[in-house]
């Protein structure tokens, strides 16, 4: 049953507008402040993160507190019916900090402690550094806790996985491990398989996060990496969760980035956020570059069951990413704004509100800009925004409650760069293959949680698991549990080859009793080169009633039919004649195997297949055109569906029933067309 989760937070019934706002920069020139308040109400910007790198305004010298000028901005949002998302400063240390106490900055693998500068480059272990956290953020929480601006608290800013290797971590490393291993170096021992080379660890404290060599080593190093980040999280957060019980805790997440494991971090926040920033206009596929923002979107949702998520960064313009900084053609910031909505997010905030007028960010685009008016494309198109979002009360806490998984795993994706990369060279490319799965459910409007090998997998129809090349524990066994209910599975090549500590399975892949769940062994893989491609061709009379024929690109493993039926086999090159595709029937359920990396035709027409035969389909039209996005947002009782156009022509959509724009207030015909770049959110008359 659907259901309408609670605002972030109560106090703000409305969609959230707003972004990253530095008024600390602008000391010195306080009429702009107030100019900042009076063009907030013209863009409908209602929510503004402060402090995020404050510290030196917050705390000049030690000890020494200066509050005067949050004081002013949070009374002047307050004023102007505005709200703080106020950020702990800790992603950013003073200067006077790194000189008193070196120890704060980290130290690389190289062994050199590096010096102040920069940003989100402090140790994460350094009790002194989380003291001073912990200092300044009982002062800002003691300080704000009944201020009417004070909607949500953001944390630090986009922690990261970067090492520092001080004695320190190290030291807490290795405690990590011994708790990992049950105090049991043999354990350890073998786990890394350390025989090979002579790598065995007489010792906890011989055991440093440089060797590359040892995979099971470089795992538990970025698992520690992300314990570490987390426990990092919880104390600077503790007086915040003391001090002000009621006000949701959030950190900015960087789903794009695979430096920590956010689906174990998403249990220590109180609501999802993260920064996005796609480089749209870039690519030669811009439908490409819909489809990975798209999955993110699903992957920041489905992070916590489905509850909303915040866009908490996003560009209104030029990014300082990108190859050539391309702008943001004219509609393209509403569409990508509304995207992150139509997949469950309850704001659009940007970095920044106003440009900086010096350092790295002084060209990155901005509400506001040097110019300082509201007359830029860019400041009358975030207000464009803020008008659509005025129109989305409604939507505010809906959700969606997709029946396919598709599964990401982050440790899973450390296991392929580290443990995989020596034999599999630079055709990993787990991420793309993910967009390749995914790409056909967007296309055909059906929603997609993206999930890791954590996830319950009972309510999906069907569960999609590219690449699983590592195992979480107990996975397989869910996956098998799951089949013989009913669902339905598919699973690709490399997967299950090692567990957890990235030691080979025995016995044939995939491991871990899937090669009886699946029904194949696959005896051994074939990388190919660019432009290289191997044909596939469909069974004759195959029951997924797809024809081909396709091709494999990338790789293909020669796989054995074990008690499945073979729906596929390639058609050329030496594997020619074996299977590329089988199905087993296990319990109630089907189990599919696809053998190699397929052609985006195959992967659309054998998903279209399965939809239909599990009852998969979008809401609103049986035929969407190509690079046009449907998502329904629902309470259970009213859908709320958006229609997106990311080609750059128009497009037009039969709909079945009539309907009403919710953004125009308009009944729209039969035929919907939807401009380039276009927008609609539609509702049932
Ligand atoms: C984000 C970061 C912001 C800003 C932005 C520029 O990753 O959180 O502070 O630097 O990038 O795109």
């Amino acid at each position: 049953m659907t259901k309408r989760y609670q605002p972030i937070n109560p106090k703000c019934t409305h969609m959230l507008h707003g972004g990253d706002y530095n008024p600390d920069q602008w000391i010195r020139t306080p009429e702009i402040w107030d100019e900042d308040m009076r063009l907030m109400t013209l863009s409908g910007c209602n929510a503004m993160s402060v402090c995020i790198f404050s510290w030196s305004a917050l705390e000049p010298a030690e000890g020494a507190f200066e509050f005067g000028w949050l004081d002013t901005i949070m009374d002047k949002l307050a004023a102007n019916n505005a709200y703080a998302v106020m950020a702990t400063p800790s992603g950013s240390k003073p200067a006077w900090m790194s000189r008193a106490y070196p120890e704060i900055c980290r130290v690389k693998g190289d062994g050199v402690r590096q010096p102040h500068g920069s940003r989100h480059n402090h140790c994460r272990t350094s009790p002194v550094y989380r003291e001073k956290c912990v200092i300044i953020n009982t002062k800002l929480a003691e300080r704000y806790k009944e201020h009417p601006a004070l909607l949500l608290w953001h944390a630090s800013n986009e922690y990261n996985g970067g090492d520092c290797q001080c004695d320190l971590c190290l030291a807490a490393f290795h405690n990590w491990l011994r708790v990992r291993y049950d105090n049991d170096l043999d354990k350890l021992n073998h786990a890394y398989w350390s025989s090979f080379w002579s790598h065995s660890f007489p010792d906890w404290d011989y055991i440093i996060p440089t060797d590359r060599g040892i995979h099971a080593l470089m795992l538990d190093w970025e698992r520690f990496k992300t314990h570490q980040t987390i426990d990092f999280f919880n104390a600077e957060t503790a007086p915040l969760r003391a001090i002000t019980p009621d006000i949701p805790v959030t950190t900015n997440f960087m789903p794009g980035s695979d430096t920590l494991d956010y689906g174990a971090f998403a249990k220590a926040v109180d609501v999802i956020s993260w920064d996005s920033y796609p480089n749209w206009h870039e690519h030669s596929d811009e439908i490409g570059e819909a489809v990975t923002t798209a999955r993110m979107h699903d992957q920041c949702r489905a992070m916590k069951g489905g509850k909303p998520f915040m866009l908490m960064e996003s560009v209104p313009s030029i990014p300082t990413r990108g190859r050539v900084k391309k702008r943001k053609e004219p509609g393209m910031n509403l569409l990508s704004s509304l995207q992150a909505v139509a997949h469950g997010s309850d704001t659009v905030q940007y970095f920044q509100w106003r440009k900086s007028r010096g350092c790295m960010e002084k060209f990155h685009g901005a509400v506001v800009d040097h110019e300082g008016s509201e007359n830029t494309r860019e400041f009358k198109e975030v207000a464009d925004v803020g008008a659509a979002l005025a129109k989305l009360d409604d939507v505010v806490g809906t959700t969606m409650q997709p029946e396919v998984a598709l599964i990401q795993d982050w440790e899973n994706e450390w296991a392929l760069r580290e443990g995989a990369r020596v034999y599999l060279g630079e055709n990993i490319k787990y991420r793309q293959e993910m967009n390749a799965h995914y790409r056909p459910f967007w296309q055909a409007g059906v929603p997609v949680d993206v999930v890791d090998q954590t996830a319950e997998l009972d309510a999906y129809k069907l569960v999609v698991v590219p690449m699983a090349y590592m195992l979480r524990p107990g996975f397989a066994a869910r996956l098998k549990a799951y089949v013989e209910n009913g669902g339905t599975a598919v699973m690709t090549y490399w997967s299950a080859v090692v567990d957890e500590s990235d030691l080979c399975h025995l016995g044939g892949i995939p491991g871990d009793g899937l090669r009886e769940l699946f029904g194949v062994w696959e005896e051994e893989s074939q990388s190919y080169l660019p432009g290289e491609s191997v044909g596939i061709a469909m069974a004759k009379d195959n029951a997924l009633g797809i024809s081909g024929p396709y091709t494999a690109v990338d790789t293909c493993s020669v796989i054995h039919a074990e008690g499945s039926t073979v729906l596929a086999s390639y058609a050329s090159e030496y594997v020619e004649g074996q299977p590329a595709l089988t199905v087993k029937t296990h319990g109630k359920g089907k189990a599919y195997y696809i053998a190699a990396r397929t052609d985006g035709a195959f992967l659309n027409d054998f998903y279209a297949a399965l939809a239909r035969d599990e009852g998969l389909a979008c809401c609103l039209a049986a035929d969407i055109p190509e690079g046009v996005s449907v998502q329904t947002r629902s309470d259970g009782d009213r859908d709320y569906i958006f229609v997106m156009n990311f080609n750059r022509e128009a497009k037009s959509i039969e709909l079945g029933s009539p309907y009403v724009d919710v953004l125009t207030d308009q009944a729209v015909g039969a035929t919907v067309t939807l401009e380039r770049y276009g927008v609609m959110v539609l509702r049932k008359p």
